[in-house]
This record gives structure tokens, sequence and C-alpha cells, in this order.
């Protein structure tokens, strides 16, 4: 088993990944599951060697609650990711990241203002200020993200390339539990009659993506989503058929569409997407 390395600060992540070769980044918060380790899996596949970062960013959580209540569990996390062949794990502390007076901020409007954005203003300007400073820390050949975060996924690939930073943007489709639920570090706050009733989620979104498929156009499509995730409990904050990379709505399926939900259940919201 190859032995992790930990790095707490800029200079001691420099020197360890001196030594590693060609790295790919993958960027996670913590509360690794088996989601991350395929992005562990896949980085390894790609690269010499796998920096995993763990930072829970506080600049892109917009309710201080949210952020006191993510999960956190370093000793578990730092072992899992010691078993899935990371070499270097990369955890600075809020202040090294964001040192007293830091002022600068990236920002991606087109990408950035809708769905997501739309509900969490500042959400992805934090997303991609923290990738933009992870990228040039630690300098990859590339970096895994999951595309559960699909528009996360298009505002870090558009900000990579429009600042020219020398790495490619992958995205691994997502981890899905048996019941088709993504896999996501906050699935943990659902009671257990609210994670039954998540499947709801990804089954609205395949019969939706059939519809679209067999050419029936979005609004009926959505609208029969919409009705089976209220039926299952659930409010939606968005539903909508999207160009995959513009992320611009849709009114019919069209190649590299893609449905985009978030939903929420109880205190939890649940993010999802499907490729139509
Ligand atoms: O997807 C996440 O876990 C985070 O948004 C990321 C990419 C690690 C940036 O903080």
């Amino acid at each position: 088993m190859t032995r992790l390395d930990v790095a707490r600060d800029v200079p001691a992540l420099r020197a360890a990944v001196a030594r590693l070769g060609r790295v790919a980044l993958v960027p996670t918060m913590g509360a690794l599951h088996p989601g991350h380790l395929a992005l562990v899996r896949e980085a390894r596949r790609r690269a010499d060697a796998v920096v995993a970062s763990i930072f829970v960013n506080p600049l892109q959580f917009d309710a201080g609650a949210d952020l006191a209540r993510y999960p956190r569990d370093e000793a578990a996390d730092l072992a899992q990711l010691e078993a899935a062949g990371c070499a270097l794990a990369w955890l600075p502390e809020p202040s090294a990241m964001y040192p007293p007076g830091f002022a600068t901020a990236v920002e991606v409007p087109p990408l950035a203002a809708r769905w997501e954005g739309e509900h969490r203003p500042g959400h992805f300007r934090g997303v991609a200020t923290v990738c933009c400073k992870l990228f040039t820390q630690v300098a990859p050949a590339l970096a895994v993200f999951g595309e559960k975060d699909w528009q996360q996924l298009q505002v870090v690939r558009r900000m990579a390339r429009d600042l020219d930073l020398p790495l490619e943007v992958v995205g691994h489709p997502t981890v899905r539990e048996a019941d088709g639920l993504a896999m996501s570090s906050r699935n943990r706050f659902l009671s257990a009659e609210e994670r039954a009733s998540a499947a709801a989620l990804p089954l609205a979104l395949r019969e939706a993506a059939s519809l679209l498929a067999d050419g029936r156009p979005a609004a009926p499509a959505l609208a029969a989503a919409g009705a089976r995730l209220r039926a299952a409990g659930m409010g939606t904050d968005y539903l909508a058929l999207v160009d995959g990379a513009t992320l611009e709505p849709l009114g019919r399926a069209q190649p590299g569409a893609r449905l985009l939900a978030a939903a929420r259940l109880g205190s939890v919201r649940l993010l999802d997407n499907w490729a139509v």
C-alpha cells in the first residue's frame, strides 16, 4: 500500500509534490465516501501520483450554520485515502488558505448565475476561488471532479480555460447507492424515512430523461418529474433541462442536454443531474 504523506502548509506541500512526478488532484471537503474514492481511483489511472485536498472552504457556504454542521472526520478520511492509493493529502488550515487581508475572488458569472447560484449567492465565487488556489498550489496535470455537482464542474472547467491554467479538468460519472441516490456527504443527515423517499429523485430524473429522449417537450416531462418529487415529500428549488456546457435552459432535448435538479427533503438539499 502507498504510504500517505500529509502536508499542512504550502512549503511542505510544494516539497512533497516535487517528489511525485505527474500529479492528479482530487479536491474534496472531506467526509469521504465511495464516490470520492472513485475519483481517487480515476486519478490514479491518469497520473503518476494522486494528491487529495481536504478543505472545508468557508467561502462557498452561505449560512454559518451549514458550515458549522458540515461533517468532519480527518482520521477516517486519511485512512480511506491511504487505502485508495493516494500519495499525498493536502490539509491547509483556513488561515493558510485565506490569510488576513486575503482579497482576491474568481468569478464565472455566466455559468454561476443560475440554478445553484440563484439559491446560494456567492457559492460559486467561493468554489472558483478555492479551486484556482488549489490548482496553483498543487500544479497538477489534471484534476478530477464528480459529475454529481454538474454546474460546479462546468464553472471550474471554464475558469481553468479562461485563466489558461495548465491542467485538464476531468469529470467522473456520479457514484450511486443501490437505489440510485447519488452519494453525498450530506446524505447522512437524512432520517431513515427521508432516506427511503430520496430515491424518488434519481427515479424522477430517469423517467423525465426517457420522455425527453422520445422527443417529448421539456415542460410536460419536467411537470411529471416535479409531481413525483412532491408525492415523495420533496420540494424542488429547480428542475430544468439545460445545455450541459452553457447551462442555458432548453425546450427540448438536444445532444449534450442535461437534466439538473435540486430538491429539499427535511433539512437536506439533494442535488442530482441526468444525461439526456
Ligand atoms: O465539491 C466539493 O467538495 C467542493 O466544492 C470543492 C470542489 C472541493 C471545492 O471546495
